[in-house]
C-alpha cells in the first residue's frame, strides 16, 4: 500500500484576467501525518486546499489520491476520493441545523442506505468527539463562529476521510477549543489518516505538525521536517526577506493628554471595567482568557453593545447607543469577526475600504474613494488585482486588511481592535501594527484585545488584562516579565 495519501505535482492555477495564484506547487502528505502549509497573505495557499478539495480545478499539474491519478471536477467527487475540507470561510448552511449540515457530509454512494437513526448517532459522537457544547438541532446562523468552526470540523470527521484538510481553523477558535481539534487530529492521524493544515501561527505548527512546506507566490519551497528547521528561517521564507519582527519596535513617548477616560463601564455577563485611561499617541493592550470581557468592553465603547457607562473621549463627554453614533465621533472598531460584521463581500474592495465614508457622505464620489483608499491599502500591502473587484475574491488575510483600512481613512481618534491579527501572515502583522503607531504618532488612541501575548508585549506601552469582566491589573511591558502578566492573567490578580 502506497504510504503517500495525497501526492500533489506542478499545479498551476489562474483567475482571470490576470491573477495568477499558483504557478508550480508540488508536496505530498503521508498518512498519518500532519502536514503543514505556510505562506503569506494571497501566496495561494487557499487556493492549493481548494483544487484538493475539488472546489477548483487547476489549468496545469496533477494529483494522486492514495496512490491513483485523480481529476476531481467537483467537491462531491473529492469527497467520494476521501478528502474532507474545512475551509477558511465556513461553508455551512446557516439555516439548516447543524444535523442537517452533517447529514451534508454524507455522500449515498460510500454509505449506501444507512438508517436515520445510525446516521443521527453518528452526527452525535462527532460532536462529543469535537467538544460541541451545542445540540445537533441547534440552527447553523445562532451559533457563534468559533462553534461553526467545530460543526465544520465534525462534519469532516463523520465522513470517514483519508485526508483532512483544515484552512486556518484556529483563527476562529479559542485557546480550549483548539486544544480539543488538536486532540482530535492527533486520534485521526494515528489512525492512519493524513492532515494538511494551514495556519500563520508558527507555535501552532510547531506544536501540532510534522512536516512544513512553504508556499511562496504560488511556489512551494522545499518540504521540511519541523523538528529541522528554526523560526527564523520559516519568517524568512515566509516573507522572503529577512525582517524583525519579534522584537520590540522604537517608540515615541505617548503625550500627557488623555483620549480615552473610562471612569465606569458596566454590561451584561459581569462586565466592570473603572479607571481606565488611554492617553493621546498610547497604544493599549487588552490581555485576558477568553469571556474575560475584552470584546464586549470594545464593543460597548463603539455603540455595539448596550452598556452603562460614564467616559470621556478627548475631554468630552461620551455615551453612544449605536456604531454610526460613535463613528461620527471618530470611533473605529476593528471586529473579531470580519466575515460576519466587517464586509461587503460582494461589493468593490475601494467601497469596502471606504465604507464609513461613502455611508456618512452620499455625495463622496467613487473615484475620490478609490484615491484615499489606495494608500492605505498599500501601505498593508494589501495584494489586489484591481480596486474594482469583489472583496470575495481577494485571500482571507487581505480581506482584513481591507477591513483595517476602513477605519484608518477615516482618520479616526480612537481605533479599537479586536484580535486584529487573526488570519495575517508575520509580515502583514509587523505592517499593521506600524500603521496602528504611525496613527498614534499622529494623536490618535489605540486600544487593541489580542490573545497573543507576545504581540501586545511587542506593540503595547501598556497592557492591561482582563479577568471576568473586571480589568484587574495594568503592566508596563518594559519592565514586566511575561510569566508575571500570564500569570496574572490565569488567576485574576497580580502576582
Ligand atoms: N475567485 C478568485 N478570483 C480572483 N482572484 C482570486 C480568487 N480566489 C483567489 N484569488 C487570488 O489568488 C491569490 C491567492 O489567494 P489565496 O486565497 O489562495 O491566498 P492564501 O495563501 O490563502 O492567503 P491568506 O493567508 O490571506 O488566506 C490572491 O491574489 C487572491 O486574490
Ligand atoms: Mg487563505
Amino acid at each position: 500500500m502506497n504510504d503517500l495519501a495525497l501526492d500533489i505535482r506542478h499545479l498551476s492555477k489562474r483567475f482571470p484576467p490576470n491573477v495568477t495564484a499558483l504557478t508550480d506547487a508540488s508536496l505530498t502528505v503521508r498518512r498519518g501525518e500532519v502536514h503543514c502549509l505556510l505562506g503569506a497573505n494571497g501566496a495561494g495557499k487557499s487556493t492549493l486546499l481548494k483544487i484538493v478539495a475539488g472546489a477548483h480545478r487547476p489549468d496545469d499539474g496533477e494529483m494522486l489520491i492514495g496512490g491513483r491519478n485523480v481529476e476531481l471536477k467537483n467537491p462531491q467527487q473529492a469527497r467520494e476520493a476521501g478528502i474532507a475540507m474545512i475551509y477558511q470561510e465556513l461553508d455551512l448552511v446557516g439555516q439548516m441545523t447543524v444535523e442537517e449540515n452533517l447529514m451534508l457530509g454524507y455522500t449515498p454512494h460510500r454509505f449506501g442506505i444507512v438508517s436515520r437513526a445510525r446516521r443521527s448517532a453518528r452526527v452525535k459522537e462527532a460532536l462529543a468527539r469535537v467538544g460541541a457544547g451545542f445540540s445537533a438541532s441547534a440552527r447553523v446562523e445562532t451559533l457563534s463562529i468559533a462553534n461553526q468552526q467545530l460543526a465544520a470540523i465534525a462534519r469532516a470527521l463523520t465522513c470517514d476521510a483519508r485526508v483532512v484538510v483544515m484552512d486556518e481553523p484556529s483563527a476562529a477558535l479559542n485557546e480550549t477549543e483548539l486544544k480539543r481539534v488538536f486532540q482530535v487530529i492527533r486520534e485521526i492521524t494515528a489512525a492512519g489518516v493524513a492532515v494538511l493544515y494551514v495556519s500563520h501561527r508558527l507555535n501552532e505548527i510547531r506544536e501540532i505538525g510534522d512536516r512544513v512546506t512553504v508556499l511562496r507566490a504560488g511556489r512551494t519551497l522545499e518540504t521540511q521536517a519541523l523538528s529541522e528547521v528554526d523560526d527564523r528561517a520559516l519568517i524568512a521564507a515566509v516573507v522572503g526577506e529577512h525582517r524583525e519582527l519579534l522584537e520590540r519596535a522604537e517608540r515615541k513617548p505617548p503625550r500627557d493628554a488623555l483620549a480615552l477616560q473610562v471612569t465606569r463601564l458596566q454590561g451584561a455577563q459581569g462586565l466592570d471595567v473603572r479607571d481606565l485611561e488611554v492617553r493621546q499617541g498610547e497604544i493599549v493592550g487588552l490581555a485576558g482568557l477568553n469571556g474575560a470581557g475584552r470584546s464586549s468592553l470594545l464593543k460597548g465603547l463603539f455603540g455595539a453593545s448596550k452598556v452603562d457607562a460614564q467616559v470621556r473621549l478627548f475631554g468630552e463627554p461620551y455615551s453612544v447607543r449605536t456604531a454610526r453614533q460613535a463613528i461620527r465621533c471618530g470611533v473605529g472598531l476593528v471586529p473579531e469577526s470580519r466575515k460576519s460584521q466587517g464586509l461587503l463581500l460582494d461589493a468593490a474592495i475601494y467601497r469596502n475600504a471606504t465604507l464609513v465614508h461613502t455611508r456618512r457622505l452620499t455625495w463622496f464620489s467613487h473615484a475620490q474613494a478609490k484615491q484615499r483608499s489606495e494608500p492605505v491599502l498599500k501601505r498593508l500591502q494589501t495584494k489586489f488585482d484591481n480596486l474594482e473587484q469583489p472583496v470575495r475574491q481577494l485571500s482571507g488575510g487581505n480581506q482584513q486588511k481591507v477591513v483595517m483600512a476602513k477605519w484608518v481613512i477615516d482618520g479616526t481618534r480612537l481605533l479599537l481592535l479586536d484580535e486584529p491579527s487573526r488570519g495575517l501572515d508575520v509580515g502583514a502583522k509587523a505592517d499593521l501594527y506600524a500603521l496602528a503607531r504611525s496613527l498614534a504618532e499622529e494623536g490618535a488612541a489605540v486600544l487593541v484585545a489580542s490573545s497573543e501575548l507576545d504581540e501586545l508585549y511587542v506593540n503595547c506601552d501598556r497592557i492591561w488584562v482582563m479577568h471576568e469582566g473586571r480589568n484587574v491589573a495594568c503592566f508596563d511591558p518594559l519592565h514586566a516579565s511575561r510569566d508575571q502578566i500570564e500569570q496574572t492573567i490565569l488567576m485574576g490578580t497580580k502576582a
